[in-house]
């Protein structure tokens, strides 16, 4: 069983390097992938870059060239839902492309020759009580301080759809307008309903965890770079340990 592991910073990437063994590092289409063992796992970790086209073309290099048996993607996102809030995470159960629209021809959101609104990711109760038990001991992992300072206490976690397009969102009218389109959204990317897509053709298993970073609108923006190195990197790399071990 070899995971696939994607992740949408660097940093993050970087943070699960910092514990792998036995790496062997192999570059493709300006991309790194990285195979090694995670706590005695097998495990092959890329960055996606960024966007749709960037996430499907490392997903598909992934599965065709690394043989995994099973993709997990991790990163930050926007909140839709108005009751999530800086550091909750959100599981994704359907993943929508937004920008998708080639109406009349489909309906809105379906992409073409596959009849499909959303993608489905695997049922993964593992993946629910890594997350849950990262969430319930998160001050071993992050200094009260940084807590404090994105007044981060006890971060939620919900299950529901996962809105990925070409586009950084920031403002409520666009938000407004996902949310009446797709009530159940939960948050907002830029990569995966893309890898959702790859691993469907494919059939491969896939999950994401989604961190949020934001809540996609004009409210003054965090200290992104900050919270991607001093949160987010805990998050991913501390969830991934929990659900492998
Ligand atoms: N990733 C993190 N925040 C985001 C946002 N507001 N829009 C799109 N992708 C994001």
């Amino acid at each position: 069983m070899r995971i696939g592991v994607i992740s949408a910073m660097p940093e993050e990437v970087q943070s699960i390097l910092d514990v792998l063994k036995n790496v062997k590092i192999t570059k493709k289409g300006m991309r790194s992938y990285y195979e090694g063992t995670f706590y005695n796992k097998e495990i092959v970790v890329v960055f996606s870059r960024w966007g749709k086209v960037a996430a499907a073309v490392t997903t598909t290099q992934l599965i065709n060239d690394y043989k995994v048996d099973e993709i997990i993607f991790t990163g930050v996102a926007g909140a839709l839902s108005s009751d999530l809030n800086v550091g909750d995470i959100v599981i994704g159960e359907k993943l929508f492309q937004h920008d998708m629209d080639t109406r009349p021809l489909f309906d809105r959101f379906e992409i073409p020759l596959l009849g499909k609104t959303y993608f489905k990711t695997q049922q993964n109760v593992q993946l629910e009580s890594a997350v849950t038990s990262f969430t319930n001991t998160i001050e071993n992992s992050i200094s009260k301080v940084v807590l404090q300072e994105f007044k981060i206490s006890k971060p939620k976690v919900v299950q529901g759809s996962v809105l990925s397009g070409d586009q950084f969102i920031a403002s409520k009218e666009k938000v407004a307008e996902l949310l009446k389109a797709i009530p159940s959204a939960q948050c907002v990317e830029m990569e995966g309903a893309a890898v959702a897509q790859v691993c469907f053709e494919y059939e491969i298993p896939f999950s994401i965890v989604r961190i949020i970073s934001d809540s996609a609108n004009d409210e003054a923006p965090i200290d992104f770079p900050k919270f991607t190195k001093s949160v987010a990197c805990k998050y991913a790399k501390g969830i991934l340990k929990n659900y492998i071990k």
